[in-house]
């Protein structure tokens, strides 16, 4: 037994839960008038509504229990403090840092780090107006137009989907694309209609041995060598953002076009660094610091709201709850605002990046269900593939609706059709629809008793199906940064109640090993012949065939 599985809250918990397994929401709703108010938080640009869940107040009161005996509180003043948190790396975890625009200094080893971070925001603005006002110029004398970024993982997917997401506040001084993907075609396709005399790259790697974003890079530096017919053109052209400033030198960015990262700063929390850049390039560098602002909003909300009251506790011990206690495997991201389409794609990293694992911080094998899967898309685009299976599949995915109740872009009669769609969805997973409802609706429509014995089982919902809703005023990159920090804590918090060390991932070095190896053999054309007969068969058949 873990060490959480001893706690007396836990136990209780357990106990608890297979009581609720028989509840239904619909009798907890009528049995509290109040529901709604007793189970939300309003936050300054959101509302957290968590009433559609399986829960009463005895369930909160025994996850704050929780919460409080594995003193989530000390944990996240360490987390502050700057305390070596990341145990298996050795490091302290202080992306909260770079948005805390306090005076107050922040010492390490009789130095100011807020120092450092205020002289990288600069280093930053200076660039960012440089290539927006037209002043940075390429080889040939002419202005940036497109940026290009290069990375992968925390070093894409936190400034593409804030790209994506605040698209409405650039005003087209750049165009920002993004590469990731080793696949050629990607780069490509991102290559092909630019013009190398006004694309600036930014090869984005907090540790710079990422083999994907080297060989885009790689890539990227050939393409423009072979227009500029000059390896000077370089440093106009190619700017890296890092904590190995030795392999970005020796890859040939030009020393003065590095951004620092620190190693207290984890790769999926790493947008509100210099990985930022492209964001800042789009919006310019006033609307970032909007955004670094929202993080620090909710950042404050964190430290300060008692555990009851706070936002980002409450997600977290609702998600253990839901698939620890009650048995939930996966876990839906349902935004129904296109601002954030990527944000699915977002969490998945931030969330099963972070807390995909089975052993505790102590090293001990975990045999309780831990996170989630996390997966998700647009509401709308969903409602027409998958809510099929949200509504009357024997598997419950407990859901996040988040929606804004003004529209960034709006367009007559499109809103009210959004959301509409938006408060039905909640509600209709929550109160579902019994068969003898079914069978009065058939009747009442005129059907025929044969009809109604055929169909109505089909079209019973059970309903009891766990969401959230978050309502956003509206997508800003204030709003925005609040939103990320709140699920950055969540996942913070589910960490410490799971045990789990949330800001290392080994779980991506053993693919990455092998997949080395494998390279070196396709390159040299001499397979090693001692895999297995499945990975073996597969490089002979790619070998043979191609
Ligand atoms: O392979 C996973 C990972 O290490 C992520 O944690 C990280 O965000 C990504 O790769 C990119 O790493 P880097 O910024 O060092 O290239």
């Amino acid at each position: 037994m873990t060490t959480r599985e001893s706690l007396p809250s836990w136990q209780q918990l357990i106990k608890h839960s297979q009581a609720m397994k028989s509840r239904h929401m619909n009798d907890l709703f009528e049995a509290n008038d109040n529901r709604f108010n007793d189970f939300s938080i309003q936050l300054p640009s959101m509302l957290l509504d968590y009433s559609k869940n399986l829960i009463t107040e005895e369930t909160l009161n025994l996850l704050l229990k929780l919460a409080d005996e594995c003193q989530v509180e000390s944990w996240r003043d360490k987390m502050f403090a700057g305390e070596h948190i990341n145990k298996t790396e050795d490091r302290a975890v202080l992306h909260t840092l770079l948005r805390d625009s306090t005076n107050e200094p922040f010492i390490v080893d009789g130095h100011n780090v807020k120092d450092s971070i205020r002289t990288a925001l600069k280093q930053m603005q200076l660039f960012t107006e440089n290539v927006r006002q037209g002043k940075w110029r390429g080889y040939s004398g002419k202005r940036i137009t497109d940026i290009v970024n290069i990375g992968v993982g925390g070093s894409n997917l936190g400034p593409q989907m804030v790209t994506e997401a605040l698209k409405q506040y650039s005003d087209d001084s750049v165009n920002v694309h993004y590469v990731s993907n080793v696949d050629g075609t990607q780069i490509a396709n991102v290559l092909r209609p630019l013009n190398p005399e006004n694309v600036l790259f930014i090869v984005s790697s907090k540790t710079f041995t990422t083999t994907e974003t080297m060989t885009n890079a790689q890539t990227a530096m050939q393409w423009l060598v072979a227009s500029s017919f000059d390896a000077e053109a370089i440093s106009k052209h190619f700017v890296a953002v890092s904590s190995n400033k030795k392999n970005a030198i020796e890859f040939g960015i030009a020393a003065e076009n590095i951004f620092d990262m620190w190693d207290w700063v984890g790769g999926r929390f790493s947008l509100w660094s210099a990985i930022g850049l492209p964001i800042a390039l789009d919006l310019g560098f006033d609307k970032f610091i909007e955004l670094l602002d929202g993080a620090f909003e909710t950042d404050c909300h964190f430290k300060q709201a008692p555990l009851a009251e706070n936002a980002p506790v409450i997600l977290a011990l609702l998600s253990v709850w839901n698939c620890t206690f009650l048995g939930a495997q996966s876990q839906a991201i349902l935004p129904y605002d296109q601002s954030l389409h990527m944000l699915s794609a977002y969490l998945q990293q931030a969330e099963m990046e972070s807390n995909g694992k089975s052993v505790s911080w102590h090293g001990e094998e975990i045999s309780y269900a831990t996170v989630p899967s996390i997966w998700g898309e647009l509401g709308i685009n969903g409602q027409h593939a998958f809510y099929q299976y949200l509504h009357q599949s024997n598997n419950i995915v407990p859901a996040d609706f988040i929606g804004s109740i003004n529209s960034v872009t709006p367009v007559k009669g499109h809103h009210e059709t959004l959301m509409a769609n938006f408060f039905a969805q909640t509600q209709a997973l929550m109160q579902g629809v019994n068969e003898e409802q079914v069978r009065a609706d058939l009747k009442a429509k005129g059907r025929t008793a044969d009809y109604i014995d055929k169909v109505a089982p089909h079209k019973v919902h059970k309903g009891n199906r766990p969401t959230n809703t978050i309502l956003m005023k509206q997508i800003s990159p204030k709003s925005l940064g609040s939103l990320i920090a709140l699920y950055e804590h969540k996942i913070f918090v589910q960490g410490i109640i799971l045990q789990i060390c949330s800001f290392d991932q080994w779980g991506v070095e053993l693919g990455k090993g092998l997949a080395n190896k494998i390279q070196q053999e396709l390159m040299t054309q001499n397979i090693n012949t001692k895999h297995d007969s499945s990975t073996q068969g597969l490089i002979d058949f790619y070998m043979n065939q191609g």
